[in-house]
């Protein structure tokens, strides 16, 4: 479901109130202050051990590390007032505990930064802190171990502005630990300086970037003017470990919408104000990074919540895209699978992972321009749908211009036109599932299966697969390695049955093709219809449709049986042109309406290209899905349909690349 369907449209009236953070600042903190003291004792402890000579140089580095980052939740909560209610009460805890965090800025100074990062969260240009959630990924850590540096450079801009004693108390401080440094230069004791002090404090640093800022707010569009839900997420699951292990910065949007709530109650007025959260659509990842909107947010909840597991379910969802568009993606990695088939892995960009999220078993639309003419092709991505990474494998065709470039020119930093993912091959995971799958596949047909496979097994923890595939050689078979190092760790729940056709010395119940004596063996032997679930095919043509006639006449029902063709085909569905009418087609794109006069024999889709060359559209041949739109008024008929499901033609759902008009007017909406 789409962030748009699931934000809540209920009158104001009818809603949660405005959360409310329930409990005021308390009259002391205790376990703010339990934390400071403990800090206190474990710094002592370490350093003193370190300089005579009791412990090892990294046990006061890791120590004093962990000193820095929880030191930083005491200040944190003092510039928010929320240690004490009485008020020097905040200033005197948090003075001390910056001494070990920045001791170059008074802590009104950082202060006020911090304030105006909560005024402005996620504004580029007002916002202290995107130095570390905004940029580069190689540079992330390097720029969070310069915070002092950006919260220098921001405070610098803004000193004439600022009161005179908090600048003098901020040169006091620079000066003292400028005088500090010189003095352990000179005494000889740097290296004691640096492994009690300067390394643990810049480790404790980049963490403190790392997960105050850079986990709650990157990748999110909103700032806190804009929408103050979504410009801080909430990292869900875990909680044993991630609650205690951040301090409770898994929650952090808690703490943009309730400032002054202590640290340690963040999760329980989560769980006071959730559903008022939700029905504003407040921003929520999980702790693997799946981006979820209230409704997957509730089911995500409800699953776990039955499932009861330690480490929680990682549920596959679709692309938040409204209809298939084209996005500029760098390719990550060219890596060859066997002699002639490739892997391409794209590096998704941060902001387009929820538009690139997929099911398993969809596809992705590459295009590009090869020798001035525009490329396109279709490829299943055959990674499993619970990991953050898109690729897809290319079979190299004699004389394919695509094929022939990625195997011999592309390399990785390239960039490619990526279609967002789309397809129904594939059928809804349930953990609770018990079933067993099957997949009869031939060649590059394994690379939907494989995404299938895999997050079946990963996420069907009691169900079980067996693959049938079928290839030239060993050496010829795709992803053989992977598939074996999935059997051996799914030993009990994954067969992969090879066929093999150019290999003398194969098994001789497996040598051969998979063609209809094989197939009706496997049917009353190892594969017996009524000891399976559901069923995969994919491969060539001939392959697929004899497999289906068979499993039909197996009494296997239709809708457990899951067809992918990577292209149509032309069968006896060519119309004379005769019959076909012209038209007068509306359409909606992106949010836009255009219409267009459609001459006969045409499909909607090339009248829709006259206008829009963005129209979606990858085969052209039925078999793809990319050019689905819904038909609003007037009827068509298609001259075939590889990739429409009965739900979605019922629907109003047809192929724009196959549609032609039968009324004078016809609308559809792409967007739908
Ligand atoms: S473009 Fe592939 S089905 Fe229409």
């Amino acid at each position: 479901m789409s962030t748009v369907d699931a934000v809540d449209t209920a009158p104001a009236s009818e809603r949660h109130p405005l959360p409310d953070p329930g409990e005021p600042v308390p009259k002391l903190a205790l376990p703010t202050l339990a934390v400071f003291l403990g800090a206190v004792m474990a710094f002592a402890a370490a350093t003193t051990g370190f300089i005579a000579g009791l412990v090892p140089f990294w046990v006061p580095t890791v120590v004093n590390a962990v000193v820095t980052f929880v030191m930083f939740t005491v200040v944190h909560d003092a510039v928010h007032y929320s240690i004490s209610s009485t008020r020097w009460v905040n200033g005197l805890v948090g003075r001390l505990a910056w001494v070990f965090v920045v001791p170059v800025l008074a802590l009104p100074a950082f202060g006020f930064i911090h304030i105006e990062h909560h005024r402005y969260a996620n504004d580029d240009a007002n916002d202290p802190d995107t130095f570390a959630s905004h940029g580069k990924t190689w540079q992330l850590p390097f720029r969070w171990s310069l915070a002092e540096i950006f919260y220098g450079d921001y405070y610098l801009r803004r000193l004439r502005s600022r009161p005179n004693a908090e600048v003098a108390e901020t040169a006091m401080l620079l000066s003292a630990s400028i005088a500090g440094l010189i003095v352990a230069i000179l005494t000889g004791n740097l290296w004691t300086l640096a492994v009690v002090f300067l390394i643990p404090q810049r480790i404790g640093i980049v963490f403190l970037a790392w997960w105050f800022d850079w986990l709650p707010h990157h990748g999110l569009e909103a700032t806190q003017r804009t929408d103050r839900y979504r410009a801080t997420r909430t990292r869900v699951g875990m909680e044993w470990l991630f609650t205690p292990l951040m301090l409770s910065q898994n929650y952090h949007l808690v703490h943009h919408l309730h400032p002054s709530v202590p640290f340690y109650r963040y999760v329980k007025t989560w769980k006071r104000n959730e559903e008022a959260y939700l029905e504003r659509d407040a921003a929520i990842a999980t702790v693997f990074g799946q981006q979820l909107n209230p409704e997957e947010f509730r089911e995500w909840k409800e699953l776990n919540n039955r499932l009861g597991r330690i480490v929680p379910v990682r549920m596959p969802g679709r692309s938040s895209a409204t209809h298939s568009q084209l996005h500029r993606i760098p390719v990550a990695a060219v890596d060859p699978i066997t002699a002639d088939s490739t892997m391409v892995t794209f590096a998704v960009p941060e902001e387009l992972r929820g538009e690139f999220r997929f099911a398993p078993g969809q596809h992705v639309t590459v295009r590009t321009d090869l020798g001035g003419e525009n490329v396109r092709r279709n490829y299943s991505i055959c990674a499993p749908a619970t990991r953050a990474q898109l690729r897809i494998a290319v079979k190299h065709i004699a004389g394919g211009a695509f094929s022939g470039f990625v195997a011999n020119e592309l390399k990785a930093g390239d960039v490619l036109e990526l279609m967002t993912p789309t397809g129904n091959f594939g059928t809804p995971l349930d953990p609770l599932n018990q079933k067993h799958y099957v997949g009869v596949v031939a060649g590059s047909g394994i690379t939907p299966v494989l995404s299938i496979l895999e997050t079946v097994l990963e996420i069907e923890t009691e169900s079980r697969f067996t693959l049938v595939y079928g290839n030239h050689t060993k050496e010829s078979t795709m992803f053989r390695i992977d598939l074996d190092r999935l059997e051996s760790r799914y030993a009990d729940r994954l067969q992969v049955l090879h066929v093999l056709s150019s290999e003398p010395m194969h098994t001789p119940e497996l040598r051969g093709r998979i063609d209809a004596q094989r197939l009706g063996t496997l049917l009353t032997t190892a594969l017996k219809p009524t000891e399976v679930d559901e069923w995969f095919l994919c491969g060539p043509i001939g392959m697929s449709t004899t497999a289906r006639e068979m499993l039909i006449e197996h009494d296997v029902a239709p809708e457990r049986i899951h067809l992918e063709l990577f292209t149509g085909f032309a069968g006896d569905t060519e119309r004379p042109r005769g019959d076909y009418i012209a038209s007068t087609v509306t359409f909606r794109l992106s949010g836009s309406e255009a219409t267009v006069d459609l001459q006969p024999g045409d499909s909607i889709l090339e009248a829709a290209l006259q206008v829009r060359s963005d129209a979606p559209y990858a085969c052209m041949g039925g078999a793809c899905g990319t050019c689905k739109a819904k038909l609003l008024t007037g009827e068509v008929v298609m001259d075939q349909n590889f990739a429409l499901g009965r739900t979605e033609l019922d629907a109003g759902y047809v192929l724009t690349c196959q549609s032609h008009p039968t009324t004078d007017e016809v609308s559809v909406d792409y967007d739908a």
